[in-house]
């Protein structure tokens, strides 16, 4: 087990990709709290992650409130005394698709405050633990947007911002023994996607996908939480201030 009795948070543990890390840790051993602002998705998560004989909680937290992550963070210190693992997940696109002209003052802020903000505040109260216990893993959600991505204005200078924020963590808090990386992927799919778009624009959008990514198809949840735990882990001990293209090889 990679990741036995570490306290770890995994944020956005409802979603598609927050879910399956929160299950992988969880087989690794992690004690996982499960935070999201969608609670039923939250225990759902939780009862999964028992199911499957691993153990930890769940937290019900908005990410763009400042005092639902401190809240979130206290009950962490109060239940568990440490965390040794904070993987940020949370996010989403809150204007996909807007041409420059068009970009809209709201959802551009709603775009800073879900992705960016609530990962510094997140990775704020991190340090404030992790620092004393002299040792910690953060694992930060960019995209592979953060390289730039026609009509995607805010969502990739939220994520551009999530790479050189972490890059900033990594060079503050190496000294500390913590490090710091952020994982990029391309397209993945997940429930929340066909959702939204309904299966025959889901099924377009993912051929298309496939046909340009070198590995022939589109990323799965497992995909990332692999490469979350990798980053979580002790293999990547000397590794810090990295993002990891989850890609299948994408704009290479
Ligand atoms: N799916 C992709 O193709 C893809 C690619 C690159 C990066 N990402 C990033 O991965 C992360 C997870 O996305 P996903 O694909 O699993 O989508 P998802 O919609 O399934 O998951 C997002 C989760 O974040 C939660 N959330 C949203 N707003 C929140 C808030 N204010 N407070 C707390 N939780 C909140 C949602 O309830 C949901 O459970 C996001 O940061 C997204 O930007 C996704």
């Amino acid at each position: 087990m990679r990741l036995f009795e570490n306290i770890a948070l995994v944020t956005g543990a409802a979603g598609g990709i927050g879910r399956a890390v929160a299950l992988c840790f969880a087989k690794e051993g992690a004690v996982v709290i499960a935070s999201d602002n969608n609670a039923k998705g939250c225990a759902e998560t939780l009862a999964l992650l028992e199911q499957q004989g691993g153990c930890g909680c769940s937290v019900v937290a908005d990410v763009t409130k400042e005092e639902e992550i401190c809240l979130l963070y206290r009950h962490i210190r109060e239940r568990y005394g440490r965390v040794d693992i904070v993987v940020n997940i949370a996010g989403g696109d809150c204007e996909p698709s807007a041409d420059i002209e068009e970009i809209d003052y709201l959802k551009m802020s709603a775009n800073l405050d879900l992705n960016l903000k609530s990962c510094m505040l997140s990775c704020r109260e991190a340090a404030r633990l992790m620092k004393p216990q002299g040792f910690g893993k953060i694992v930060n959600m960019s995209s592979l947007v953060y390289r730039g991505s026609p009509n995607q204005f805010s969502y990739s200078a939220a994520k551009g911002g999530i790479y050189a924020f972490t890059r900033s963590l990594a060079l503050s808090l190496g000294r500390y023994g913590i490090t710091a990386n952020a994982l990029a992927p391309a397209l993945v799919e997940v429930p929340a996607f066909v959702a939204a778009l309904g299966q025959e624009r889901w099924e377009m959008l993912r051929k298309e996908c496939a046909q340009r990514y070198p590995l022939g198809r589109v990323a799965t949840p497992d995909d990332v939480a692999r490469c979350a735990l990798f980053l979580a882990s002790d293999d990547a001990a000397f590794i810090t201030g990295q993002i990891l293209e989850i890609s299948g090889g994408a704009r290479l």
